[in-house]
């Protein structure tokens, strides 16, 4: 079946119309809907975004997969371009999340300025492919240029490093991604290869895997030191480079979910004392995902240049904080990285998706060169020889321009006004009655729960056992809290499980808010605790203990 069950009639597929569509629309009427849409989407995304302040249409994922059955592909033309656009228009869209709601403040995904729409279509309408210079030419040059602008905001080294780096066939500042998972897993695909060829350049894990690498350096296990709140593309990254994702050690954190720096030294003395386990990498977090908190970069640098370990900073969420005069100095060490992971459709604002990698060393990305006779021969300046991804898009074009667009400054008052709304938000959580706040926003991202002031009341006095039972309702109530607003679709925050604190092992079922988009207000969000409030008290018993 088709979007709108209907089919076009006496579609046939030939070679004529086949040629005409690389070149220009069907017809006159394919033209005037092509504008009118394309107007619609540039300028103002479209209605539905701009009538719609709920984040989804209520129509239940069992009724949309009705919808989506039909698995035999059509051998002739089913419909024309213009009724394609037109049902996307109409019934994908609305079905679609609008992330861009000010009330959708639960994940790091959100508003974008319209005209990334433009530059977007800019992309795809070059259909540049940056794996090499004679499918791209000047994005290839524009694309060393903008890395060199944002290791130069990471790294601060002089001008005339930057003269010397910005367009060099020799030299690599970092690479785009696809986004921060792969930007992770670019990055400890590094630090492993520095790892074993520090030793032992003729076993290179690269090229003779890890079982050789090993057994050169006599060593049972490879390790990545990380704080149990690091993404999971590092695990990822654990399992495809053959470290294995269990050695990804999840480190424990202090009460404000910060890697904890003392019992981390300790189980580096440890490791080390064992002799026979590599440590590959110490990843410290500037903005974990969860609860947006700053690992003690300095710290970790200190900790990292005393026992020779390569240290990596995932700052795919908070590095574009680095823009903020006033919030800056939270990411504070993040300039002793040996690498460092961001994100462009994060708090740069971009379409999905990118992602990009710095390392300090320019010629630290040799450890990951590739060549091939086609294409990124030795000596050439294609960007695909150093990157984790073949083929790719354009995309430093797209954060270049916003760059001027919107300045350093620009960016600035976004971030600035996401962790002020955010600290807002904490303020009111805490003067409500039937909230607890889990997590100040150290950057923009903050937890929650609700708690009925009968059960706080109890949870102060309880002993353990009851306080376990307590809790358990608790997460029942959040949980329903969560999904029936969600289910609602006027606004949305997510929700995951965190420690209350270190002795706390389970775990409570917590709301998280991301503010990001410049158009949530305080307002907004009061109206969103009001709706957790109207849910929590239509929940009237759960389990043994009544609220
Ligand atoms: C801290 C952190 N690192 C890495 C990632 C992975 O990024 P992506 O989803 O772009 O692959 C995320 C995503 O949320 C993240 O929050």
């Amino acid at each position: 079946m088709t979007l709108n069950g209907k089919k076009s009639p006496g579609l046939i597929a030939d070679w004529e119309t086949l040629q005409r569509i690389f070149i220009r629309p069907e017809d006159e009427a394919c033209r005037q809907t092509l504008v009118k849409y394309m107007e619609q989407i540039l300028f103002g995304l479209h209605d539905f975004l701009n009538s719609n302040v709920g984040v989804t249409e209520p129509i239940s994922l069992k009724e949309l997969t009705r919808e989506f059955r039909d698995t035999l592909i059509s051998p002739n033309p089913e419909k024309k371009l213009e009724s394609v656009i037109s049902d996307i228009i109409d019934q994908i869209a609305p079905r679609a999340v609008n992330v861009a709601s000010p009330y959708f403040v639960g994940h790091m995904t959100s508003a974008i300025p319209f005209f990334m729409v433009h530059l977007k279509a800019i992309v795809a309408a070059l259909n540049q492919n940056v794996i090499k210079l004679e499918t791209s030419k000047v994005l290839s040059v524009l694309e060393k240029q903008v890395l060199a602008k944002i290791h130069r905001l990471i790294f601060n080294k002089s001008e005339g490093f930057y003269q010397t780096h910005v367009q060099s066939v020799d030299t690599s500042l970092g690479a785009f991604t696809t986004g921060g998972t792969t930007a992770n897993i670019t990055a400890m695909w590094l630090a492993r290869n520095r790892f074993f060829d520090a030793i032992s350049k003729e076993q290179g894990v690269e090229e003779h895997g890890m079982v050789a690498a090993m057994q050169a350096r006599g060593l049972e296990r490879a390790v990545i030191l990380v704080s149990k709140r690091g993404h999971f593309s590092l695990k990822k990254a654990g399992g495809l480079l053959g470290i294995g994702n269990s050695n990804v050690l999840p480190m424990d954190v202090d009460s404000g979910h910060r890697v904890d720096v003392k019992k981390l030294e300790t189980t580096i003395r440890e490791l080390k004392a064992h002799g026979r386990t590599g440590i590959i990498a110490l990843v410290g977090i500037a903005g974990t995902t969860e609860t947006g908190t700053v690992d003690p970069l300095d710290d970790l640098a200190d900790l990292c240049q005393e026992h020779d370990i390569h240290f990596h900073v995932d700052a795919a969420w908070g590095g574009p904080v680095l823009l903020s005069e006033r919030y800056a100095h939270r990411l504070k060490g993040i300039e002793r990285a040996d690498s460092v992971t961001m994100d462009g459709h994060k708090q740069f604002y971009m379409p999905m998706t990118c992602g990009m990698v710095y390392f300090r060393d320019p010629k630290a990305m040799d450890l990951v060169a590739y060549h091939s006779n086609y294409v990124n021969r030795q000596g050439s300046v294609d960007l695909g020889i150093k990157s984790l991804e073949g083929s790719r898009e354009a995309n430093a074009l797209i954060l270049d321009s916003s760059l001027k667009i919107m300045g350093s400054r620009g960016y600035a008052l976004m971030i600035d006004h996401g962790i002020e709304t955010a600290k807002l938000f904490a303020a009111e959580i805490e003067r409500r009655d039937g909230f607890q706040i889990i997590t100040q926003p150290e950057l923009n991202i903050l937890t929650y729960r609700v708690v009925p002031p009968s059960l706080a009341a109890r949870l102060k006095t309880a002993d353990l056992g009851s306080r376990e039972a307590i809790n358990d309702v608790l997460d029942q109530l959040n949980t329903h809290v969560q999904r029936t607003q969600r289910e609602a679709g006027n606004s949305f925050v997510s929700r995951t499980r965190l420690n209350l604190g270190p002795l706390d092992k389970k775990g409570v079922v917590v709301l998280r808010s991301v503010i990001m988009n410049p158009m949530t207000t305080i307002k907004i969000l009061n109206e969103i605790l009001d709706e957790q409030e109207g849910i929590a008290a239509d929940f009237k018993q759960a389990g043994d203990v009544s609220i």
